[in-house]
């Protein structure tokens, strides 16, 4: 079975091509291109399609696929909002992924970003490459004794909880669904989070009621000098009211690997090209802001792990078996 890889970058190409050989019934082929409903039109005999979070994976998309005869689509990502899955079911598209492929990738460049916003690495980098070696305007907080709370106790939530409590923080979590595993965490409700955290981590998923759970009044809600930190979904957090709230100082620092207006213009020539884009832009000019590319899954074990999976799901799909990481 010839599968077709979307957005493929030098990294994909890499580590898929690294296993390729253990799974002789599949051809690979990838395109630099994004997938959208035009390019899905130049498929040429792939039963299968390899997509991404940046990949437009819209009811239109599906419908051209399935025309050019694509029947499974496999994402090499956790995160599946980008997808219609209504009318991959309802064409019989069979829609895949790699749920938890590293979460200690995504959680540790979480805690990156609170560090490095926390302790001013960014302009301390700058400064001192410019010979400027002044503490003016690097003082930060412990961490230590500090309260994490963290949104979204799954996978990810979980690995940066754990992160955080041996940091020696306390931690406090919000999630419909209570993790038995995290005895060190207490669960609480979603104000008392906002009030009493000086980090607050953003780790559950972008659905309908998680849209914009980030907006005026819940960072009203929030401590002073709060750190916030997205590694999860752009659309978590409304940006016109972060930006009103950095604004008005009401934190210490914000670290964003994720970014509302993420479409696939933001990862267009991502290798090569500086980005951009408008609010993105406003929020990069502010100096306790750092952003990152959606690199927190970047690391080489989950890069593995995403090529295994994925590969495996291929195998299950052409084999007629169930492999726990369909989503339709
Ligand atoms: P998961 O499914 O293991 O955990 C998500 C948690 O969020 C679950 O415990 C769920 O009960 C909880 N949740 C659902 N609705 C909620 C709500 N309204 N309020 C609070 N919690 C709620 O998912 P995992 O693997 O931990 O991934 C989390 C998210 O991280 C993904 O949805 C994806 O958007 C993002 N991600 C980002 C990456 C990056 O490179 N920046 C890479 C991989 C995932």
């Amino acid at each position: 079975m010839r599968i077709t890889f979307f957005a493929a970058k030098s990294y994909d190409r890499d580590s898929f091509n690294r296993i390729k050989d253990r799974y002789p019934e599949l051809e690979l082929e990838y395109w630099e291109t994004e997938l959208s409903p035009k390019t899905a039109s130049y498929v040429q005999d792939s039963e299968a399609i390899c997509a991404f979070v940046s990949s437009d994976v819209g009811a239109k998309t599906i419908q051209v696929l399935h025309d050019r005869g694509v029947r499974l689509i496999l994402m090499r990502c956790a995160g599946f909002n980008n997808v219609d899955l209504d009318e991959a079911t309802r064409l019989g598209v069979r829609v895949m992924r790699v749920p938890g492929y590293s979460p200690e990738a995504v959680a540790e460049h979480a805690m990156a970003l609170a560090m490095a916003v926390n302790r001013h690495l960014h302009k301390a980098y700058l400064k001192v490459r410019e010979n400027n070696f002044s503490l003016q305007g690097l003082t930060g907080v412990n961490f230590y004794g500090k309260t994490a709370g963290i949104i979204g106790t799954g996978r990810i939530g979980a690995a940066m909880a754990r992160i955080c409590y041996g940091f020696g923080m306390k931690v406090i979590g919000y999630d419909t669904y209570h993790n038995p595993d995290l005895n060190f965490l207490e669960y609480v409700e979603l104000d008392e989070l906002l009030a009493k955290s000086d980090l607050i981590s953003l780790h559950c998923p972008l659905m309908e009621s998680t849209h914009h759970l980030i907006n005026l009044d819940t960072i009203s809600k929030m401590k002073d000098g709060v750190i916030l930190v997205n590694t999860s979904r752009g659309g978590l957090v409304k940006t016109d009211d972060l930006i009103a709230g950095i604004r008005e100082h009401k934190f210490f620092g914000v670290g964003l690997d994720v970014y509302e207006e993420e479409t696939q213009n933001v990862y267009e020539n991502r290798e090569d090209d500086i980005l951009m884009h408008s609010t993105t832009a406003r929020l990069l000019s502010f100096p306790n802001v750092i952003v990152t590319s959606h690199q927190a899954f970047l690391t080489e074990e989950a890069l593995s792990a995403i090529s295994q999976v994925t590969l495996d799901n291929a195998m299950a799909y052409l084999k007629g078996e169930k492999a726990g990481t369909e989503l339709n």
